[in-house]
């Protein structure tokens, strides 16, 4: 048996907001990027304050109706596009002045309690876990994708110690049968022999599978590419992470970006164009006690931001390099 985390009683939260709202301090008005509109929570908050505009982009179109809704009351100060924030620099706004982007990954409420979604190992039926604007399913990932590669998606996108025996009782059940969400989850509950109490068995698989459909390690990376570009000088990219890949690319970015490196190591630490970026707080930002009581699924959420030194377009970085075995697993869907 497994245990079950789906917490039913809570509704949609918007994670660490007033931390966020500190941050970017839309008191004074601006403009913002929310990148990930979500149920629009962080956007409405930012349209509270007057003088503020805000343009949201989300990769779901089902996201489309709310951001309708809130058009209609905030015509000249709201503005959505169904998009992945990857493609940020599509946006046509060279000419506006951005006080900040904002980014609060991962997938909301309403889309884990979507079953067509399948993004949670309660769902029924044909695996999915399309977030949108997709080029592939989870099921043609576990029902097409080799034995090798499906062990390294779970280990490294899922950190599942038991991946190599998931992988192989998946490639040996689809032999018979199209595999679905809940022959999925049964493959699982099987033939894992660790057992955690704590989270559901399937959590790490289908975490793995989520962020391999989605590319999110792509995602990332160009997102946070595309918006230091698009942010001028003293604007503000703040980020809300919830798991450890998410992080470690954000951390990275963030350092490469304002700590100039040391030619060697017998050298004095020069001055150079990586000081690009000031990162005021070294450590994460984390909710509070009261926030993770009244929602338990942020108990896992980092913030981390940095702000724009100066006005530059381009920039070098060698994150694709740095990150390039994760990027390298992603790319096993190029045969889907
Ligand atoms: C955690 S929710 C955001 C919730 C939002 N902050 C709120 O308060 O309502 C994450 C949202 O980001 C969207 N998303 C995830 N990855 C994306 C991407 N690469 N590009 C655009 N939107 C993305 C998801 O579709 C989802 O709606």
């Amino acid at each position: 048996m497994c245990a079950t985390i789906i917490p039913e009683k809570y509704m949609h939260y918007p994670v660490l907001l007033n931390e966020i709202v500190s941050i970017i301090s839309p008191q004074y008005g601006g403009t913002f990027v929310d990148c990930t509109f979500g149920q629009g929570g962080y956007s409405l908050k930012l349209l509270d304050f007057p003088n503020t505009k805000v343009i949201a982009l989300d990769r779901d179109k089902d996201t489309l109706k709310k951001a309708v809704n809130i058009k209609k009351n905030f015509e000249k100060r709201f503005f959505f596009k169904n998009l992945k924030f990857s493609q940020l620099n599509y946006l046509k706004i060279k000419n506006e002045y951005i006080k900040a982007i904002i980014f609060d990954l991962g997938y909301s409420y309403a889309q884990i309690k979507n079953q067509k979604k399948g993004l949670s190992f309660n769902s029924k039926g044909d695996l999915n876990m399309k977030m949108g604007l997709n080029d592939f399913s989870a099921s043609d990932v576990i029902n097409k994708l080799n034995e090798k590669e499906l062990e390294k998606i779970f280990k490294i996108f899922g950190e599942e110690r038991e991946s190599k025996r998931i992988a192989r009782e998946i490639v040996k059940e689809r032999k018979t049968k199209k595999i679905n969400t809940e022959d999925l989850v049964k493959i699982i509950e099987k033939t894992k022999r660790i057992k955690n109490y704590k989270i559901h068995c399937a959590t790490k698989v289908f975490q793995a599978l989520r962020i391999f459909v989605n590319k999110e390690i792509s995602e990332l990376i160009y997102g946070l590419i595309n918006a230091i570009k698009i942010l001028k000088q003293d604007g503000i990219i703040a980020i809300v992470s919830f798991h450890s890949i998410e992080d470690k690319i954000i951390k990275y970015f963030f350092k490469s970006l304002s700590e100039p490196k040391s030619v060697s190591r017998y050298m004095p630490k020069t001055i150079s164009q990586k000081n690009l970026l000031k990162v005021v707080k070294k450590k994460p930002i984390l909710p509070s006690l009261k926030e993770v009581k009244e929602n338990p699924q942020s108990r896992s959420a980092k913030l981390r931001y940095a702000i724009k030194k100066s006005n530059f377009n381009d920039f070098e970085t060698d994150i694709l390099n740095k990150f390039k075995y994760l990027i390298d697993i992603e790319n096993y869907s190029e045969k889907l």
